[in-house]
């Protein structure tokens, strides 16, 4: 029997519903998306160069009855065919975590079906499995707006943190980097673009921690360090402009293969010493900043020199969406793990912590 699930998303400044099905038979994936409605709230929040908690939070309010309407209409199904409502319970902006919350519990409740608070970083954990056949253990590289972790990741629900970002996540430094060269927000795809047309050897900007063997980030001296190349040169020219966006794109593409190196040597000397030499290496890159061709190149690049297989999933199910909370809540509906109508929204929910539920 499958398990046909609806999932709501409103951590942040996507409002989003979608409904998945999962086939207990494929428990590794992949899974159908039968229908998934994204509702960017980008404009409202454009002119303030970043996300506006208050407005979030009043637009996903306006937004999500329409839009789980929709996403039921989409699918093709009626509400009473779901087998559960799963909706992101953090981390994320409280105010709008809130609203897509007690929208699932209340569908929860009214049509007596079973509920499954879903934490946002482990719906980006699992995406990749919604998309095809990725069995367990793989190390994951998840990077978004508001986290830049390497995790192992050895089963339902069991993390292990390998390395996080020690201050701005890569996202941020995208998103922050734009608004100081006035190229709007997000930021991530508008320096991607730019950077197209640049020369990326033209700016030396830092690398941090590089070097040191560990797995942790840190992205704000390469922001500061920007500031400082871009204050020297009045005016900044449009070559300017594309040298630093490229420039910044490899210092973090840097970044994140070098550290994902790290990790990779790490995770192979944990499977090693348990499952032998033979065991296959998986190395998983999700979230909003996964979107980047670029970057996704060099660490697919490193996977062939390393030795593992490289796996993604397609840019609009790497940026936030609901199919990947339907998909978290239904791989935890096919293993028992369902929540409590009293389950509170959490602005900080790391993954580890996910250990005990
Ligand atoms: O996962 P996500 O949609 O939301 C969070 O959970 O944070 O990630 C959003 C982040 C933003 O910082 C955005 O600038 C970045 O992902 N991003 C990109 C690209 N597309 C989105 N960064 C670099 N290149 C892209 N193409
Ligand atoms: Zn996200």
């Amino acid at each position: 029997m499958t398990l046909t699930v609806l999932g709501i998303e409103t951590s942040c400044d996507e409002t989003a519903a979608a409904v998945i099905r999962l086939d207990p038979e494929k428990p590794d994936g992949p899974g159908e998306i039968l229908s998934n409605c994204v509702h960017s709230q980008i404009d409202a929040h454009a002119p303030y160069g970043g996300v506006v908690p208050e407005i979030a939070a009043r637009r996903h309010v306006s937004i999500i009855d329409g839009l789980v309407e929709q996403a039921v209409a989409d699918a093709d199904i009626n509400l009473t065919e779901l087998d559960g409502i799963a909706a992101t319970a953090g981390p994320g902006l409280v105010g709008g975590v809130m609203v897509g919350l007690m929208t699932g519990k209340m569908l929860a409740l009214s049509l007596d079906k079973p509920f499954i608070g879903v934490n946002h970083l482990e719906g980006h954990a699992l995406t990749v499995r919604l998309c095809a056949p990725l069995a367990f253990p793989y190390l994951l590289l998840l990077v978004s707006g508001g986290h830049c972790q390497l995790i192992a990741v050895k089963d339902h629900g069991l993390y292990e943190t390998y390395g996080s970002t020690l201050d701005d996540a890569a996202g941020e430094a995208f998103d922050k980097a734009a608004k100081l060269m006035g190229l709007g927000y997000p930021g991530g795809p508008a320096i991607e673009k730019l950077a197209q047309k640049g020369d990326a050897t033209v700016f030396d900007l830092p690398r941090p921690l590089t070097g040191d063997g560990g797995c942790d980030f840190s992205f704000s001296g390469l922001k500061t360090a920007l500031r400082v190349r871009a204050t020297q040169m009045q005016p900044v020219s449009e070559t300017d402009l594309a040298n630093l966006a490229a420039s910044l794109q490899q210092a973090i593409t840097d970044c994140l293969v070098e550290r994902s190196h790290n990790a990779m040597r790490r995770f192979s000397q944990d499977r090693s010493a348990q499952a032998g030499d033979n065991a296959h290496l998986k190395f998983v890159v999700a979230g909003g900043v996964a979107a980047n061709t670029h970057i996704k190149t060099a660490l697919e690049q490193m996977c062939d020199k390393e030795n593992f297989s490289f796996h993604v999933a397609p840019p609009h199910l790497c940026t936030d969406n609901a199919a990947m909370i339907a998909w978290a809540g239904a791989e935890r509906l096919r293993i028992g793990k369902l929540s409590m109508l009293n389950m509170a929204a959490r602005p900080r929910w790391p993954l580890m912590e996910l250990n005990r539920l």
